[in-house]
């Protein structure tokens, strides 16, 4: 700043200082509320989607808190070079005078941080007052994660067979009503985190968190594990779909009274059905059943993602894979991704603890466990039969669902 050209010579560079200082201040003050200032444009990446309320509760807290830093920061550079400037050596030939105490001075130094800090605990609690609340008309998501996806049920959707309605990796809300996510984690801790939704949790094993997000914005939301977690921290994504409130019933109701659809029999469907159920003993392969349940057939197991709805789902190995068409899994790519998805999945995706089906060995539960094995074309029977298990084409809950914070529209 103390540039050489503006100093005549033999003039020293302290007198020219002073006079020029509280400018240069100013200067500086003015850059940094034009670079506050420039926050505001960006805040869907800063503070997330302002229309979810919690987010917009998290703005004000944080507009005072800044707000109040800023004061803090001028007054305080104020009071420097008013001081730096008043009591320069060359202007005091005299020693300064000598007191102890200033009872005045000492009083306003502890009771105007104590207000201040007061004034921002009352904010902060306040805020979470309102954030973690328990109101019984809030639509209930119970959140189980584990190493390395997630499950969303729904409590209040009971499913005439038995259980309610499940979902792995894809989240359903209303837009414009108060949910209630209860995070809870089945291994390891994870961290729930869909910022444009709100909120970020610890999903932590035996514990129950509770509180509540919304959004007026109906969309596809981005979720993300915010915990490390283990090998695939990175590997464990989420999208939470908000959908107007007629059709997230719509879809609720179609998910209620949805049956697994019967294969027909001598298709390929039906040859991946048995596969699923029974696996194949004679090589090793256990059943897909054993671990991820099918509402409407007896597969029932829960250390998996449920796969009810996965033919409708558009992401696959928790959102190491996603697509925008309803006619993905079709889709060379896709079904190539799928195939190698179901073939080995720990080749795939890192710690994922799904079994090996091309006979190579990974660890599960700490120990080396040899897949069995299941030929290409029994894979493609059991990828044909998991693509039939579709939500009615109403209830597809991707299509004209636009992409927050993306590109994008579900077709
Ligand atoms: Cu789960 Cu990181």
């Amino acid at each position: 700043m103390n540039t050489n050209h503006d100093q005549r010579p033999g003039e020293s560079r302290r007198r020219s200082g002073p006079g020029r200082l509280p400018w240069r201040l100013l200067a500086g003050a003015a850059l940094g509320s034009l670079l506050l200032s420039g926050c505001r444009s960006n805040q869907s990446i800063t503070l997330g989607d302002m229309a979810s309320s919690y987010n917009r509760e998290i703005l004000g807290m944080s507009i005072w808190a800044i707000a109040l830093s800023v004061i803090i920061f001028i007054a305080v550079s104020v009071a420097l070079f008013y001081t730096v400037n008043k009591f320069r050596e060359e202007n005091h030939t005299e020693a300064p005078a000598q007191f102890h105490g200033n009872n005045r001075l000492e009083i306003i130094l502890v009771v105007v941080p104590v207000i201040i800090v007061m004034f921002l605990s009352v904010l902060t609690v306040r805020s979470m007052a309102r954030l973690n609340p328990t109101s019984k008309e809030s639509v209930a998501v119970e959140t189980l994660a584990r190493q390395f996806w997630w499950n969303f049920a729904y409590p209040a959707s009971a499913v005439q067979g038995g259980g309610v309605v499940t979902n792995g990796n894809e989240m359903l809300m209303p837009t414009g009503q108060k949910v209630a996510i209860t995070l809870t984690s089945g291994d390891v801790i994870h961290g729930f985190w869909a910022p444009n939704i709100g909120g970020q949790r610890a999903a932590i094993p035996t514990v129950k968190k509770v509180w509540e997000v919304d959004t007026d914005r109906p969309g596809v939301y981005q979720g993300n594990c915010s915990q490390l977690c283990g090998a695939s921290h990175a590997n464990m994504r989420y999208k939470v779909v908000a959908l107007e409130p007629e059709r997230f019933t719509a879809v609720m109701e179609a998910a209620r009274a949805y049956v697994a659809p019967t294969p027909a029999p001598g298709s390929a469907e039906a040859r991946g059905y048995q596969l699923f159920m029974q696996g194949k003993p004679s090589t090793g392969a256990v059943s897909c059943a054993a671990c991820h349940r099918v509402q409407g057939t007896p597969a029932g197991g829960v250390s998996g993602p449920d796969l009810s709805f996965f033919g409708t789902r558009r992401t696959l190995g928790a959102g190491m894979w996603e697509a925008m068409t309803a006619q993905h899994w079709e889709e060379p790519e896709a079904a190539a991704a799928l195939h190698a998805w179901l073939k080995h999945s720990p080749v795939v995706k890192p710690g994922s603890l799904m079994p090996r089906y091309d006979g190579g060995s990974s660890v599960i539960a700490g120990k080396v466990t040899k897949g069995g094995t299941l030929t290409d074309a029994e894979l493609d029977d059991i990828a044909a039969y998991l693509r039939s298990l579709r939500l009615p084409e109403e209830a597809d809950y991707w299509r004209g669902s636009p992409v927050i914070g993306g590109q994008g529209v579900g077709q």
